[in-house]
């Protein structure tokens, strides 16, 4: 990856490239996304949503009053299989097992050509990685195979109709973007960029076909913020082919999960030091945070006990915030005690590094059990 020379204020969220420090004000602007503010108390459930971690939405209302009045929606989103599976994953993960609980429908596509297109061209290695990191751990953190469609992209269905319909979308939608359309939303393009864009359309739009729920309905894609020039694009060809009528695309957007190394940085797959990782042993998650997570305390611990620490910096409380607290009233102790001096650096890691480690030991356990299911999960459709 090349670096950048990061100056204030300027920072960069494409499909291909995040970099900087992420202005979410600014970013919801430039964007033209909305605030995500007033949800249905359900949704008070997740820590994710509750603190505003899932920052923004596009047309989100249809989806909350599919909830409400009981409507069938659809839950749609993809994975890029590289690496570990990681607390970044599992932000994700929680909102899909989230929305399988409140009754949607969930389609969750291995975006393998997407893969192989821009970054690995092993399929095998691609497959692996899918079943073993991401599904393994969706599973054990709650994923339930009924009214779940688990595909890869290079292989949508066995059913012969349902594939020619998927694939056939993406190649109708071509005829209703231009190429000064696709330079404009995503600057630097190459035929393989411009095919996964297209796939990635089909991937959202596919569900309201009639080989899949038979007809339009409101589709949610939560995302990372970067996904969103995908959505601009999915969006606005949807609404201009004529022989179906899609219903528009709904789509939420979470913050990215800092890196262990700073506030402003990305957990990364290629850096082990840069994330915890679901299967990391309580020794490595011990080791990661205590050397590698970004403290927002003095240097001393007189100097911390006299003008205290920065939790809005601190990547120990942040992991708190968005994973480890659920409760918000010890979540407001910690986050007052540490601004005050009172709780020391030491101490707010040894709290993280403990929960962390009682939720890997309960989950490692479940993944065991997880593995044996994934059949139940792949080539069902
Ligand atoms: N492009 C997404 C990523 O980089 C993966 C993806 C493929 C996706 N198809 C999708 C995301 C459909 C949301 C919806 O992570």
């Amino acid at each position: 990856m090349k670096k950048r020379k990061v100056k204030e204020g300027i920072f960069k969220v494409t499909p291909w490239e995040v970099s900087g420090k992420i202005d979410y004000d600014k970013l919801i602007k430039e964007f033209g996304l909305n605030p995500l503010r007033f949800l249905p108390k359900q949704f008070n459930k997740l820590p994710l949503f509750r603190r505003g971690i899932v920052f923004a939405h596009r047309d989100f209302k249809q989806i909350v009053e599919a909830i409400q009045k009981k409507k069938k929606f659809v839950m749609m989103t993809g994975l890029m299989p590289f690496g570990k599976f990681h607390f970044g994953h599992k932000a994700v993960a929680d909102q899909i097992i989230f929305y399988q609980s409140l009754g949607a429908k969930i389609y969750l596509a291995v975006a393998d050509i997407e893969a192989y297109n821009t970054r690995n061209p092993n399929m095998e290695e691609l497959r692996e990685t899918a079943i073993k990191e991401y599904l393994t751990n969706y599973i054990a953190l709650g994923l339930k195979p009924k009214n779940c469609d688990f595909y890869f992209q290079s292989q949508r269905s066995k059913d012969g109709k349902k594939a020619n319909a998927y694939y056939s979308l993406a190649n109708l939608l071509a005829r209703h973007v231009t190429f000064n359309e696709f330079k404009a939303i995503y600057g630097e393009i190459n035929p393989g960029k411009m095919i996964s864009a297209l796939l990635q359309a089909s991937d959202m739009l596919h569900p309201q076909l009639p080989e899949f729920e038979g007809k339009p309905l409101p589709v949610v894609v939560p995302v990372g913020a970067d996904q969103d020039p995908h959505l601009r694009l999915a969006r606005d060809i949807s609404q201009r082919i004529k022989i179906y009528k899609f219903t528009q695309l709904s789509s939420t957007y979470l913050k990215f999960i800092p890196g262990l190394k700073g506030i402003d940085t990305k957990m990364s797959s290629s850096d082990p030091n840069s994330y915890v990782a679901l299967t990391d042993s309580p020794k490595q998650v011990e080791e990661k945070i205590k050397k590698h997570a970004f403290s927002g305390g003095k240097g001393s611990v007189a100097e911390h006990r006299k003008l205290g620490g920065n939790p809005d910096v601190d990547v120990s409380y942040q992991y708190l915030r968005m994973f480890f607290e659920p409760d918000d009233k010890k979540l407001k102790k910690i986050h007052d005690d540490y601004k005050s001096g009172k709780l020391l650096t030491s101490e707010l890691k040894e709290y993280l590094i403990k929960k962390i480690n009682v939720f890997l030991k309960e989950h490692q356990r479940k993944r065991k059990l997880a593995e044996k299911q994934v059949d139940k999960f792949i080539f069902k459709a």
